[in-house]
């Protein structure tokens, strides 16, 4: 018995990996398949795992440098961190209006210099239905600009900062400088060109800021249209890894998150300067 790899879930991307246990080290032939799955379908999908926050940070180094939440030589350095619709209480509460929070379509630290390469969420606590993820296909986004679009935007960069959005500061405390990425990046994997932008991003480097502004937002919501869409709805024990390079992502507020709990643990692998 050996490792299982299902039809695709979407025409925008999706497979689910069975017959593998994670929390076992993972021998080269199965991470062989999970990476060529992983190329080719973007989302991969493991059903039924139970990982502990150690095992799933082993798990996730297979693939790269981890971009941990804490400080090495903290408690929690060497472990998936803890994302929660909870308060320090551990009561549920409602925070989807918040303007830098998942619920907008982006990439997961856009505004790092060396953004990362995938994103790992392990499903612990669910709401009874929804609390969906969505995850937009950026290279068909691309795909499906006009020509003369395609020879516009080639060669523009997009400057992220974090809480930029389309223009709008959010106040914050935080300090980190702003960068600047294409907003047409390649693949290095497969070459295939994608857009890159979303929540995060401020404005189109040497255009004017207002006008950069709703040029990218008009993108965004070319990039986002249904049929660019895989919508994952989790079960608990689903460990999901994504390709941050070609795909959007965002949560759904499809339950009552003032009343159920949502708790997932994530892990970030580091990438690559995009180009
Ligand atoms: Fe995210």
């Amino acid at each position: 018995m050996g490792l299982v790899i299902g039809p695709r879930l979407s025409a925008p991307g999706g497979v689910a990996i069975t017959g593998i246990d994670l929390a076992e080290p993972l021998p080269p032939e199965p991470k062989r398949q999970i990476l060529e799955a992983f190329r080719d379908h973007h989302v991969v999908v493991f059903p039924g795992q139970a990982l502990t926050r150690e095992q799933q940070y082993d798990f996730a180094r297979n693939f790269g440098e981890i971009q941990p939440s804490s400080q090495p030589g903290s408690k929690r350095h060497d472990v998936a961190h803890v994302i929660s619709n909870l308060d320090k209480d551990g009561n549920p509460v409602d925070r989807s209006s918040s303007p830098v929070g998942n619920y907008r379509w982006h990439t997961d630290k856009s505004w790092h210099a060396v953004p990362p390469l995938l994103t790992m969420l392990h499903a612990v606590e669910l709401p009874p239905t929804g609390g969906d993820t969505e995850f937009a296909n950026t290279v068909m986004g691309y795909a499906a600009l006009p020509e003369e679009t395609q020879r516009r935007i080639a060669g523009w960069r997009v400057v992220f900062r974090w809480g930029a959005s389309g223009g709008t500061a959010v106040m914050t405390t935080r300090q980190d400088p702003p960068v600047d990425h294409p907003l047409v990046r390649t693949h290095p994997d497969t070459g295939r060109k994608a857009l890159y932008l979303g929540n995060h991003v401020s404005h189109i480097r040497g255009m004017p800021e207002a006008e950069g502004a709703a040029l990218l937002a008009e993108l965004l919501e070319h990039a986002t249209q249904r049929r660019f869409v895989y919508a994952h709805r989790w079960r608990r024990g689903d460990l999901v890894m994504w390709d941050n390079r070609c795909l959007l992502h965002r949560a759904v507020a499809n339950y009552d998150m003032g009343k159920y709990r949502r708790v997932m643990h994530r892990s970030v692998v580091r990438g690559t300067v995009p180009f």
